[in-house]
């Protein structure tokens, strides 16, 4: 459709495009053509194994007709409609995705463009449903980068911003048993106290904060990019009960961990709460459109019944991205994708365990569902890790140019290498990659003193 010689795709890209997340004079990036299944090619023909769904996002695999001739059809029949109209694809995509809720019971969806402004209203929808300001989130959590969104997250990409950010925000500790300052002498506590120590915390903080100026507590569900950190059971029950008790807003943020991605359609579902709000993106769409949403229950929305919600997108509910987000969902369906993730979880989790077992440079492995990490450290008895919190090491880095050199594309960030493959994948392919990841440690391997 658009004629471009190969070669001057990256030249121009180095002239014209500004890369978020990178110093300018260092980006490098891959030129790709296209992609199916749970492969991409470059320029060059080259093929690799995408072993992140891109960005956590595709994940019902690359080139799915089903979706893309959703999203031409809907582009021809009418493309755009403004926020204050309806259209069908938005009617069907919000009851669709209220089917999908836990026990149904987030019955009213506002749409977004992605996961950073899902957050951002639901913020602003807890704010406006309790009459209070704060927000409580946790240090290990990524929420977004807009500037609200980036209050709320935990991790050090805040740190750059602030201090102009979203006021109001109160970070507490995440139930990360592998790096537990609180019991680093008591590796045997048992999941249901270990979750009390945590939850303990939280209430702490809750009464240092003022239970009354908390509206909500906002969570990933399953902590994605900040290490795949999965609550001890009773942890999550734990976190709602605590919500009722003093009126908070609970928030979980499933922009990574839903839609799959662990073997329930959200993370919530494997301790059977039932959070106020949930936001999601990503694989609400497989990333063949942008589009976020906000699902909450109807309590929340009726809140402002009389009163305005006075916030807003031009592109809220855009008609293209509902109609790839009816059709992945209807996929995720009819390929029961969701089914096929819970059984294919304890397979990733056995060849992750094997790797551990293997090489001296791999601290611990989690995973739940296709939502796996590996914690590389250089002594398994110090835990100390293999790059510095916040930095990458030069075996990291050549752990992945091992791995792209190869054809295997994965996130390894700091000292954590995550797998997170399309849900599609099957266990040749699943093994394909570990087998290459099996070679690239060899190079963490011989950084190990342990
Ligand atoms: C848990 C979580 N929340 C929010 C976001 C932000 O989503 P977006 O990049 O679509 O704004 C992300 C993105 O990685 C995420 O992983």
């Amino acid at each position: 459709m658009f004629d471009l010689p190969d070669h001057e795709i990256l030249q121009l890209t180095k002239d014209h495009v500004f890369f978020t997340w990178s110093a300018q004079a260092k980006v490098n990036p891959i030129a790709v053509r296209r992609a199916k299944g749970v492969y991409f090619w470059d320029v060059d023909d080259k093929r690799y194994l995408d072993f992140n769904s891109m960005t956590m996002c595709v994940n019902i695999g690359h080139g799915d007709e089903r979706v893309i001739k959703a999203m031409q059809e809907q582009a021809a029949e009418l493309p755009y409609a403004a926020p204050g109209m309806t259209t069908k694809i938005r009617a069907l995509a919000a009851k669709t995705i209220a089917e999908v809720t836990p026990h149904q019971a987030l019955t009213k969806i506002l749409f977004t463009l992605g996961g950073a402004d899902a957050n951002e209203n639901a913020i602003k929808l807890a704010r406006g449903y309790t009459g209070r300001h704060k927000i409580l989130t946790r240090y290990r959590s990524y929420h977004g980068a807009t500037a609200g969104a980036m209050a709320a997250t935990g991790d050090p990409r805040r740190v750059v911003w602030e201090p102009n950010l979203m006021t109001g925000v109160v970070h507490f500790l995440d139930p990360y048993r592998y790096r537990s300052n609180f019991h680093r002498n008591n590796n045997d506590i048992s999941e249901q106290d270990f979750a009390r120590d945590y939850l303990n915390h939280l209430e702490e903080i809750i009464q240092y904060e003022g239970p009354e100026t908390i509206a909500a507590i906002l969570m990933e569900s399953v902590t994605g990019a900040n290490g795949v950190i999965i609550p001890p059971d009773g942890y999550m029950q734990g976190a709602r009960a605590l919500c009722d008790k003093y009126g908070i807003v609970m928030i979980c943020d499933e922009v990574m961990s839903g839609f799959g991605r662990t073997g329930k359609w959200f993370a919530v579902e494997h301790w059977d709460v039932v959070p106020d709000i949930i936001t999601m993106a990503k694989g609400l769409t497989s990333a063949y459109a942008p589009l976020g949403a906000v699902a909450m229950k109807p309590e929340i929305a009726a809140a402002f019944n009389e009163t305005p919600f006075e916030s807003g997108l031009t592109y809220t509910s855009h008609p293209v991205s509902l109609a790839a987000a009816v059709a992945n969902i209807q996929a995720m369906r009819d390929d029961q994708i969701v089914q096929r993730v819970a059984g294919m979880g304890p397979v990733l989790k056995r060849m992750l365990t094997d790797l551990g077992e293997a090489h001296p440079s791999v601290g611990e492995v989690r995973s739940i569902g296709l939502f796996g990490i590996l914690e590389l450290v250089k002594d398994r008895k110090t835990k100390e890790p293999m790059a510095p919190w916040n930095s990458s090491s030069p075996a990291m880095n050549a752990l992945k140019k091992y791995c792209l050199d190869h054809g295997l594309f994965l996130y390894a960030h700091w000292h954590t290498v995550l797998v997170i493959p399309p849900l599609i994948i099957s266990e040749e392919q699943l093994k394909e990659g570990i087998d290459i990841l099996d070679k690239a440690l060899e190079i963490t391997d011989k950084e190990t003193h342990g």
